[in-house]
């Protein structure tokens, strides 16, 4: 059995970069999450899913959910990569969205992505400077903690991502399997 592989599905390359930066540090595998690569981990003994946050949603996780089955008996974890700040309620929240039934006692983890609204496709773009206009509005003590983070971008960029987020993730992977 290999050791261990990182599958992620990322749309402007922050959840990418953090599955390099676990490969770096864990010297697992490494593959942008397909039905093809979830089938290939059921090789491995540890596998480490990394999807990005959008509209709440968490990128490629039906996709995981449809394969549970090839992965059961493995150690699994999940990283979401978003651009919201670390916020208690609101990650409670995510994980109660989208870790029910067979996901229920995953660990989840969550890092700290980017934002650039050149790279952006146009449909997202205009999405969010529709949003941005929608909130400028709002009193800004209604924003869930991810709203903030847009209305503080300066110049349409951040890089919020750190190396630091993984620590906690990396201990549960290399800790001892009971
Ligand atoms: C249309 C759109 C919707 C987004 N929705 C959320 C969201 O609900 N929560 C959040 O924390 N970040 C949200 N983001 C920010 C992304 O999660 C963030 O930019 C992340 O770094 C994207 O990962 P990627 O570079 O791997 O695609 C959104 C970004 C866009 C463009």
């Amino acid at each position: 059995m290999k050791q261990g592989i990182v599958l992620y599905r990322s749309k402007y390359g922050s959840t990418r970069k953090y599955a390099g930066w676990l490969q770096e540090a864990l010297g697992y595998d490494c593959e942008e999450a397909s039905g093809a690569a979830l089938r290939r981990a059921s090789a491995y003994d540890t596998v480490v899913f990394c999807g990005a946050v959008y509209a709440s949603g968490i990128k490629g996780l039906a996709l995981l959910k449809k394969n549970m089955r090839v992965l059961r008996g493995k150690r699994l974890a999940v990283l979401c990569v978003g651009a919201s700040p670390y916020n208690e309620a609101a990650f409670t929240a995510l994980r109660q969205r989208h870790f029910g039934g067979e996901l229920e006692s995953v660990p989840v983890y969550y890092a700290r992505g980017a934002w650039d609204t050149d790279a952006m496709t146009a449909v997202d773009r205009t999405l969010c400077n529709m949003l941005k206009k929608s909130l400028a509005k709002r009193d800004p003590a209604t924003y869930e903690p991810w709203m903030q983070a847009l209305m503080s971008v300066q110049d349409g960029k951040a890089d919020w991502t750190e190396k630091g987020y993984l620590a906690p993730l990396i201990a549960y992977c290399t800790a001892a399997k009971d």
